[in-house]
C-alpha cells in the first residue's frame, strides 16, 4: 500500500451536522428491566446471542431509553447516523469522567454501590472533554503520524513473520494467546520501551483495567483496584528512571518531556491504563476477528486467498465486523432533543458501535464479513470526531501485516472450537479460540 493509501485509512471523516438542520425524527420509547434491552447484561455477548437485540432496536425504537438496569438508567443509541451525530455534538455529550466517563457502569446503581471514598478517578484524555482533551491528546498524537507508522513497518513485520514461522502447522493452538496476544503485547512494549521479559504484565492488567464486570461486586472491585496499584508501581519505577534520560520516542518519554508541564502522577497513570487498553483489547479482539469470522465465511476466506490485493480493504471489514469495543458512552450536559428523543440534563448514552456497525440503512447484508464490501471504511469502530481512536493506523497496519504474512505464507487458520467470549458489554471479544493451521 502506498503511504497516500495508508494515511487515508486512519482519516477522520468529515463531520455529519445535516440531521440537525433538516429537523430529522426517529422513533424513540423508554423501557423498564427486566427488559430483552437492557444491554448491558453480559450473557448476551459471552453467548453471542446480542444480533437480534440490536436488530429489534433499530426496527422498532432507534433511540430508547432503559430504565432500572443493573448499571442504572442510560439511552441506548444503536444506528450509526444517530451516533455519528452524538459524537459530533462533544459540547453537550460530555466524555468527562467528572460526569460518569466513557462506560455505562454506574457506581451508584450496583448491587454493592462504591462508597464515596473508594472512587479512585485516574483521569485519562479519553475521558476529558475539550480544552484539556486536546492538549493532552498532542502529547500522544505525534506517536501515531504516517511517518512513525513507516518507521515501525519494519519491525512489525519481522516479528509477526517470525511468530508465525515458530506455529505448529496441523496441531491445534490457542490463536488469542499464541498469535492476537502476543503481537499485540509486544507492540505495546516497544511503544512504552517497556522491560521485554516483563511484557505480559502489559495484558494482564489490560484485562483487569478493561473489564466492566469487575465493578459489580466489592470483592472483584478490590482485587482490581490492587492490580491497578501493582501497575501503578511498575510505572512509577520507569517514570523516575526515564526522567533523567533526556528525549526518546517511547510513550513514557514522550509524557515525561511533553510541553504539558503540569501533567501529574495520576493523569500519568490514567493516559498509561487508557494507551495499554486502547491498543491491547482492541487490536488482539480484531486479529481473532479475523481467525473466526473467514472461518465462518468461508467463500469469503477462498476469495481473499485468491486476491491477497483485498487485504487493506479485508482489514476494515474484520474491524467493523468484530467491532471490538461494543459501546462508549456520553453523559448529556443539557437538555437536548436528539431526532425527536428528550435527552435530559445528566442522562446517560451508550453508543452501541456493535450495532452502528450492523445498521442495515448503511451496510448490505450487514451480519456477513465481506471482503471487498465497497464501504467497509464506514465502520465506527474507531468512534468518531474529536475522540476517533488515536491508534487506528497502528491497528490497522499490525492487522494488515498479519494478513500479508499469513497470506505469504499461504496458511489458513481453522476454528477447530467455538471460542470462548468475553462476558461484558465493553470489551467485545473472545478469551480464547483452539485454531488448527493449514496450507492452501
Ligand atoms: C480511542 C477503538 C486501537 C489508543 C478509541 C475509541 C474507540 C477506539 C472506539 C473512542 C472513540 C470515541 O470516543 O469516539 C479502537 C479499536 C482499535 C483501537 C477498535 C483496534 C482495532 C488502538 C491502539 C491504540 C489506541 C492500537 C494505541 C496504542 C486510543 C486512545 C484513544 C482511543 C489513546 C483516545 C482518543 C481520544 O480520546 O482522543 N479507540 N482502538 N487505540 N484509542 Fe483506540
Amino acid at each position: 500500500m502506498t503511504k497516500k493509501e495508508e494515511s487515508k485509512m486512519a482519516t477522520a471523516p468529515v463531520l455529519d451536522t445535516s440531521a440537525t438542520e433538516s429537523g430529522e425524527k426517529l422513533p424513540w420509547k423508554v423501557v423498564q428491566c427486566p427488559h430483552e434491552w437492557d444491554v448491558t447484561r453480559p450473557e448476551i455477548y459471552v453467548e453471542d446471542r446480542w444480533h437480534p437485540i440490536f436488530k429489534e432496536m433499530r426496527e422498532q425504537a432507534p433511540i430508547n431509553k432503559v430504565e432500572g438496569s443493573g448499571f442504572g438508567s442510560f439511552w441506548n443509541v444503536t444506528t450509526l447516523k444517530a451516533i455519528q451525530h452524538v459524537e459530533a455534538l462533544p459540547d453537550i455529550y460530555s466524555s468527562s469522567f467528572e460526569h460518569g466517563g466513557i462506560t455505562l457502569v454506574d457506581d451508584e446503581a450496583l448491587d454493592e454501590p462504591i462508597p464515596e471514598d473508594e472512587r479512585i478517578v485516574m483521569p485519562m484524555f479519553i475521558a476529558m472533554d475539550r480544552p484539556k482533551h486536546t492538549e493532552e491528546r498532542r502529547v500522544i498524537a505525534p506517536a501515531f503520524t504516517p511517518g512513525e507508522m513507516e518507521r515501525m513497518a519494519t519491525d512489525i513485520r519481522r516479528r509477526t513473520g517470525e511468530l508465525l514461522d515458530s506455529l505448529p502447522v496441523g496441531t491445534a493452538f490457542d490463536w488469542v494467546d499464541k498469535v492476537s496476544i502476543e503481537l499485540t503485547t509486544q507492540m505495546l512494549a516497544l511503544l512504552f520501551d517497556f522491560p521485554w521479559e516483563d511484557r505480559r504484565l502489559l495484558t494482564e492488567w489490560s484485562d483487569w483495567a478493561g473489564d466492566v464486570e469487575l465493578f459489580r461486586t466489592e470483592e472483584t472491585r478490590k482485587a482490581r483496584l490492587a492490580k491497578m496499584f501493582e501497575m501503578g508501581a511498575y510505572f512509577q519505577r520507569l517514570w523516575d528512571e526515564r526522567k533523567n534520560r533526556g528525549e526518546a520516542p517511547d510513550l513514557i518519554s514522550r509524557m515525561i518531556h511533553s510541553p504539558m508541564k503540569d501533567m501529574n502522577q495520576f493523569e500519568y497513570m490514567g493516559n498509561l491504563i487508557l494507551l495499554i487498553v486502547g491498543g491491547n483489547d482492541t487490536t488482539r479482539n480484531s486479529m481473532s476477528g479475523y481467525a473466526y469470522g473467514l472461518h465462518s465465511f468461508q467463500d469469503e476466506r477462498e476469495k481473499l486467498e485468491k486476491n491477497p490485493e483485498l487485504i487493506p480493504n479485508a482489514v476494515s471489514e474484520v474491524i467493523r465486523w468484530q467491532t471490538p469495543l461494543a459501546h462508549m458512552r456520553r453523559t448529556a450536559l443539557k437538555d437536548h432533543d436528539l431526532f425527536g428523543a428528550p435527552i435530559k440534563a445528566g442522562d446517560k448514552i451508550g453508543m452501541w458501535y456493535l450495532s452502528a456497525n450492523r445498521d442495515e440503512t448503511v451496510f448490505d447484508n450487514p451480519d456477513k464479513l465481506i471482503v471487498d464490501r465497497e464501504n467497509a471504511r464506514r465502520h465506527l469502530s474507531f468512534g468518531y470526531g474529536i475522540h476517533r481512536c488515536v491508534g487506528a493506523r497502528l491497528a490497522e497496519l499490525q492487522i494488515r501485516v498479519l494478513l500479508e504474512e499469513m497470506a505469504k505464507r499461504r496458511l489458513r487458520p481453522n476454528v477447530v472450537a467455538e471460542p470462548i467470549r468475553v462476558a461484558g458489554c465493553f470489551v467485545h471479544g473472545y478469551r480464547s479460540m483452539d485454531v488448527e493451521l493449514t496450507k492452501y
